[in-house]
């Protein structure tokens, strides 16, 4: 094992009962969400499905992909509802997430339960601190990052490119219950308002941020990735408090190397005594116990 590494770790999400991977194989993946069963593509899964062709052919919707990147629409299996309910319980007091799901044109569910292992140790790292923890939640689409860590009792500012992205996330807030919890929510480009922070002066204790691959700001700002997370990165370290908690960082793109997240971080962190974790998002298959890879990631917490 290559010297002075980052932790290698794979993430699972035990806690969920609204959500199952049930099976995967053959470039695609089945999913219970709350009641409904879903069957969408995904390319890495390079096997054979371990479920018999009736259990994908019963799902609900299937997302059928057209040759353009993330393209395609769903065919519904039988009229489900155009939104429904799903929870999530943290650990701890932090008591259950509520969220309202649905079949978005993009393939997405509104929820991605993968990074759910985030929000857990977010809830877990603001509840220790016992002091208050501001946190930043970069790229916070339905807010479930935020909405944890708000429930754990951080003051929160969530900030997502997409104003249709935000309303939903309030939505989510008002279900949970947590509409009395200090979160600001903010449509702007991530990167944009990072640097206007940096030149407010403000600080935070925890950022998480999940990027997409490729993405625009509410005025195109485009965001790439591998060209922009670098200096993203380095514009977080500048509004980091001095003893902060938590920098989280989710990569979806399919090439990323968690060594390569981890190494960047714990560039960015060195100055911090401080620990860092990198890996990969794992889900696990009901059928045959497979695991399925969703994302890479690497976090740096306070020692
Ligand atoms: C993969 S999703 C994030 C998932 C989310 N973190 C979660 O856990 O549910 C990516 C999000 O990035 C937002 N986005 C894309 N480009 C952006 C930009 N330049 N600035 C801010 N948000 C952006 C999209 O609107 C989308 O909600």
């Amino acid at each position: 094992m290559a010297e002075n590494f980052p932790t290698f770790s794979l993430l699972e999400s035990t806690r969920w009962r609204d959500y199952e991977l049930l099976d995967s194989g053959d470039g695609l993946k089945l999913e219970r969400f709350g009641q409904y069963i879903f069957s969408r593509p995904e390319v890495q899964a390079m096997w054979k499905r371990a479920l018999p062709e009736k259990d994908w052919s019963s799902a609900d919707g299937t997302f059928q992909p057209t040759a353009e990147e993330s393209g395609g629409h769903w065919v519904l299996k039988k009229k489900i509802e155009e939104r429904w309910k799903m929870s999530y319980p943290l650990p701890g007091t932090s008591g259950v997430l509520k969220f309202w799901t649905m079949a978005t044109p993009g393939r997405h569910l509104g929820v991605f339960p993968e990074v759910a292992s985030h929000w857990d140790f977010m809830a877990q790292a603001v509840q220790r601190a016992g002091r208050p923890a501001n946190v930043l939640n970069l790229f916070g689409y339905t807010g479930l990052a935020s909405l944890a860590a708000a429930a754990a009792g951080a003051q929160v500012t969530h900030v997502d490119a997409s104003k249709k992205s935000v309303g939903w996330a309030r939505e989510n807030q008002e279900l949970s219950g947590l509409s009395s919890k200090p979160i600001r929510w903010i449509v702007d480009d991530a990167q944009k308002f990072v640097q206007r922070e940096g030149r407010r002066g403000a600080k935070y204790d925890g950022i998480i941020l999940d990027p997409p691959k490729f993405g625009r700001g509410p005025k195109g700002e485009v965001w790439e990735v591998y060209k922009s997370l670098p200096s993203l990165l380095e514009d977080c370290r500048a509004i980091l408090s001095d003893k902060p908690l938590f920098l989280i960082v989710t990569v979806y793109a399919v090439k990323a190397s968690a060594i390569h997240v981890g190494q960047a971080l714990e560039e960015i962190m060195k100055k911090y005594n401080g620990n860092v974790e990198s890996g990969e998002l794992v889900s696990r298959e009901k059928s045959a116990g497979r695991l399925l890879s969703q994302a890479v990631f690497a976090r740096w917490h306070l020692k």
